[in-house]
């Protein structure tokens, strides 16, 4: 499996703290203009696109897909994300720095679950493995609580659910080690600035951070 240098990956169970962690990250990125970080890139999954769309209008609940359908669906979004123009290829070859808020374990645990693990499996090998994942571990029961006052949840946003999931994502990171990933599992059930600090601690070890001013 490729090795995509310059993309990290963030993943986790709903509500545990990724996009918020990515949004503290760009902020530090932007905010430094005296210690010649690269640039950093924020992306996510599902993406702002026309099949990132459609899977969000479908995530809310809006348009019944089949889980078929959305695996689907999923793996065509993230061939766009990658590989369109100004894609996460293209960025992180060019030398940008690349965080993307879920990728393709997201598929292997979410459809996995709903469909079995063949098809996500077969969908998403082609697509290269990130330099780091980080895994945002936390009780799906802490992370409810913390979506408590949320808007509208979408299909997925269910406990017994969640439960799954974190058990899917804790048995498949070994595997995503084997792909050679650098995987790091972070306490995602600490206050937000002590996960951005491990966060930030994780990032500034990248082989593209050398010889910025830390
Ligand atoms: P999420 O990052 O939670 O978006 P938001 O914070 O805007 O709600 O992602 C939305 C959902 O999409 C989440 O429940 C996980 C799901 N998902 C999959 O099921 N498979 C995938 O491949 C991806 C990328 C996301």
């Amino acid at each position: 499996m490729e090795v995509l240098q310059n993309f990290v990956v963030f993943e986790g169970i709903d509500g545990s703290g990724t996009s918020t962690q990515l949004d503290i990250l760009k902020r530090r990125f932007d905010a430094d203009k005296t210690s010649g970080f690269p640039a950093l890139h924020a992306a996510f999954e599902p993406t702002d696109g026309p099949v990132g769309r459609l899977l969000r209008e479908a995530l809310r609940g809006g348009q019944r897909l089949h889980p078929q359908t959305l695996a689907r669906l999923f793996s065509a979004d993230r061939a766009e994300h990658l590989y369109g123009e100004g894609g996460v290829f293209q960025l992180a070859k060019g030398g940008a720095l690349v965080v993307c808020d879920r990728y393709t374990l997201s598929s292997l645990v979410y459809q996995g679950i709903e469909c079995g693990s063949a098809l996500p499996a077969a969908l998403n090998a082609g697509f290269p493995a990130p330099e780091l994942l980080l895994y945002f571990d936390i009780e799906p029961s802490a992370a409810f609580e913390r979506m408590e006052n949320r808007r509208q949840k979408d299909i997925y946003e269910r406990l017994h659910f969640q439960i799954q999931v974190r058990e899917r994502y804790l048995e498949l990171l070994d595997s995503c080690r084997a792909e050679g990933s650098r995987v790091v599992v972070i306490d995602a059930s600490a206050p937000v600035d002590s996960v951005a600090h491990v966060v930030w601690g994780n990032i500034v070890m990248l082989p593209i951070m050398k010889g910025c001013a830390l």
